[in-house]
């Protein structure tokens, strides 16, 4: 494949977090973009972008597959889940491994020539702890085992960035709860920025280098959940106790939590904070941006109460 052939790419889970800035990134650099979306009125601001084709349909059918796919260059594969509706990891298996086998076969069907598949942190471990990381390893199988067309495999740990689902719903809770209780609050992350991953995703689209392989992303720094948790709480002038819960505990809130809507924590999220979400690899970004210059700018406080947050953070972190 030429180094400059990509002229369309349609992503699947383009509509959300991750998406958002990829799709931006794809039209500076004047690709056209194609979003599947399963309810695409829920998502006006792509919808009234005229650079967007943002076309409606399930990802989990064959044909409106075929029909996303026609005449793209590249396919990014977005979609992920963290909850899923029962527990039996069927939920996690069609939207990970059913779909991604799907698209591979449409995608080959439709002769495309590029396929970048997102996955997650430790999901090619042996025996992953969780559904989740289980069926994303498996989806990543299916994707390298493809030999149609180039592939990429890229494995964030937790990703930050304004619309971020972990820091913000931190600062939620923090402003709503007088004590912060904490199930597996020493499992450490790296936290990566969404900026630096959707740059990632769209260098490599071209790149021969990374065909055939898997990146892990990373932050430069790691941290346990207390430190991130208490990192929100002095960013947002909400410092709370954070109690530690012991494993028996943090897994009695799971099975609680589950039943709450929106499932803030569930007893599969919890097997995944049993290993740490740190690369260990090889193959990661050169240069990532610190949490500390981004996190201060959405999740609010003055300018010295920033100054401040990022005083005490460092100190912490730097005594480990
Ligand atoms: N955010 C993180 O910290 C993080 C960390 C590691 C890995 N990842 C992975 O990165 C990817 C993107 O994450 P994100 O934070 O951007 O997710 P997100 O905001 O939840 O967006 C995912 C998109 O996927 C689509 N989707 C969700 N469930 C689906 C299903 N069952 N079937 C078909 N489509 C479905 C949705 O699009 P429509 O509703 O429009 O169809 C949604 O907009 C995911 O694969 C996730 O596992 C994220």
């Amino acid at each position: 494949m030429s180094i400059d052939s990509i002229r369309s790419v349609c992503l699947l889970g383009g509509t959300g977090f991750v998406g958002h800035q990829i799709i931006r990134r794809l039209i500076d650099r004047g690709i056209r973009v194609r979003v599947l979306s399963r309810r695409p009125h829920r998502h006006r601001d792509l919808l009234v972008n005229p650079e967007v084709d943002l076309i409606e349909g399930s990802a989990h059918d064959p044909a409106t597959l075929e029909r996303a796919f026609a005449g793209q260059d590249a396919v990014i594969n977005l979609v992920g889940i963290l909850n899923e509706r029962g527990r039996d990891g069927s939920g996690f298996r069609a939207a990970h491994v059913e779909l991604t086998q799907k698209a591979l076969a449409a995608a080959e069907s439709c002769g495309v020539r590029r396929f970048l598949q997102m996955s997650a942190l430790k999901a090619d471990m042996e025996n992953p702890p969780s559904h989740y990381l289980r069926t994303k390893g498996e989806a990543e199988q299916l994707v390298f085992a493809c030999d149609a067309f180039a592939v990429t495999v890229f494995r964030p740990s937790v990703i930050f960035g304004r619309d971020d689902s972990l820091l913000n719903r931190f600062a939620t809770l923090l402003k709503i709860s007088p004590f912060m209780p904490l199930a597996r609050a020493d499992a450490k992350f790296a936290p990566v920025y969404v900026g630096d991953v959707a740059e990632h995703f769209v260098d490599s689209l071209e790149a021969p280098e990374t065909f055939g392989e898997g990146y892990e992303l990373c932050g430069p720094k790691a941290y346990t959940l207390e430190e991130l948790v208490r990192y929100v709480g002095r960013l947002i002038g909400r410092r709370r106790p954070v109690i530690k819960l012991p494993d028996w505990a943090g897994k009695l809130q799971a099975s609680v939590f589950e039943f709450v809507p929106g499932k803030p924590l569930s007893r599969d999220n919890f097997a995944s904070l049993t290993i740490d979400s740190i690369c260990e690899g090889d193959n990661r970004l050169p240069c990532p941006t610190r949490l500390e210059s981004i996190a201060p700018e959405y999740l609010g406080g003055g300018l010295e109460a920033r100054k401040q947050a990022l005083r005490t953070h460092t100190r912490e972190v730097d005594r480990g």
